[in-house]
């Protein structure tokens, strides 16, 4: 158990999500105090299913809401806040731009104007941004002093709210720091369009994976398996302790890159599927062609470094969607996305401040 996590009061936005779920249980495993703000939840979730939900301070409501935010700071003495809530599909962000700059944007500002006002409580903050926050540079690996300079709804949002994180150090010394994650995957992704989990699906149900294609190529990512995200998130947690980490972002992944036909071929290896020929659709809208970061300065600074080789990461991953969809209520079709309505989970605790 680390004694700095100990009894530490926590706020965690984006619990309900695919890394926050697991953030969330290793904070718990750690003996901190756990809230969360929860805008909404799947009965089919890691955060459902590990018991996670039930292990925590669930205050039911949304980052866009400011006063709730400042109110639940105080009224749970938080000192340590994760800020991961977002629209964290590019594809959501694409068709739903507004609804993207809000969550994204305004409630990442919230969430940080809320622990200024609460700086006596709050001591670390840690932040949750992408590599697509670069935006599409031409320089690579990504190393952390390149502008954020998104184009896409998706990414620009992700560069203003590592801009805004980086601006509450600078004018008033918040003491924040800023994680560019590459492509993460493992187990409790419920976004299953995403290259991985759409993958393993895909050859699990017999039939051909996808492979999105822009016009001028061949898109190339960097990832990172989930239990090496985690501790990239405790590693900045630890990190802040260090005031010269304070307004700093660090890029975390490999530090390799990949052309998601690769990804698909070794997703197709590893579940001895290779007599499915995959799919080739051609992409409609623009993303980043390429990404790949640097991850020295993590490494040198935060003592951090990925632990999970490519195929150890995607073994557990594979194992995990073979269990997950062959479960009966996913296997009934009950895998809505759609959260449930909340007073349908009596036994959580449903606190709205008020
Ligand atoms: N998954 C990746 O590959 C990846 C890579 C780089 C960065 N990131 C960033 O990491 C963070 C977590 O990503 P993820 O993949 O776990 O996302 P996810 O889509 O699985 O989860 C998003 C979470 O945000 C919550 N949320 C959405 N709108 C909200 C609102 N208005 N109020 C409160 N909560 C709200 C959802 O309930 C959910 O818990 C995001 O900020 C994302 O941009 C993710």
């Amino acid at each position: 158990m680390s004694h700095t996590l100990c009894d530490r009061r926590v706020l965690i936005t984006g619990a309900s999500g695919f890394m926050g779920s697991w953030l969330t249980k290793y904070l718990l495993e750690q003996g901190a105090i756990v809230t969360t703000i929860l805008a909404d939840w799947n009965p089919n979730s890691y955060f459902v299913h590990s018991g996670v939900i039930y292990q925590v301070k669930n205050i039911v409501g949304s980052i866009e809401d400011y006063s709730l935010l400042e109110k639940v700071i105080s009224d749970h003495n938080i000192n340590t806040v994760f800020h991961l809530a977002a629209i964290s599909v590019e594809g959501l962000a694409f068709e739903k731009p507004r609804q993207a700059f809000e969550i994204n944007i305004r409630g990442t500002y919230n969430i940080l104007e809320a622990c200024r006002v609460h700086s006596d409580l709050v001591q670390r903050v840690v932040v949750a941004s992408s590599d697509k926050a670069y935006g599409d540079s031409p320089i690579l690996p990504y190393t952390e002093d390149l502008p954020t300079v998104g184009k896409n709804p998706y990414d620009v949002s992700k560069s203003c709210g590592d801009m805004i994180a980086r601006s509450y150090h600078n004018s008033y010394g918040l003491p924040v720091v800023i994680g560019r994650f590459g492509n993460i995957y493992g187990g409790g992704d419920l976004n299953l369009n995403r290259l991985i989990p759409n993958t393993i699906r895909c050859l699990l149900q017999n039939q051909p994976p996808i492979i999105r294609v822009p016009i001028q190529g061949s898109f190339m990512r960097d990832f990172l398996y989930v239990q090496d995200a985690v501790n990239a998130y405790i590693a900045m947690f630890e990190g802040l302790e260090n005031p010269k980490v304070h307004g700093e972002a660090f890029n975390f992944a490999m530090g390799g890159s990949w052309k998601v036909l690769e990804i698909v071929q070794k997703i197709q290896h590893l579940m001895n599927r290779e007599d499915i020929e995959p799919v080739v659709i051609p992409q409609s809208h623009g993303e980043i062609l390429h990404q790949h970061v640097s991850i020295e300065k993590a490494q040198k600074i935060l003592g951090w470094t990925p632990r999970y080789s490519f195929n150890e990461g995607l073994r557990e991953t594979i194992e995990w969607y073979t269990e997950f969809l062959g479960s009966p209520s996913v296997a009934n079709g009950q895998n809505s996305l759609v959260a449930p309505p909340f007073s349908s989970a009596p036994e959580l605790n449903n606190q709205i401040s008020g």
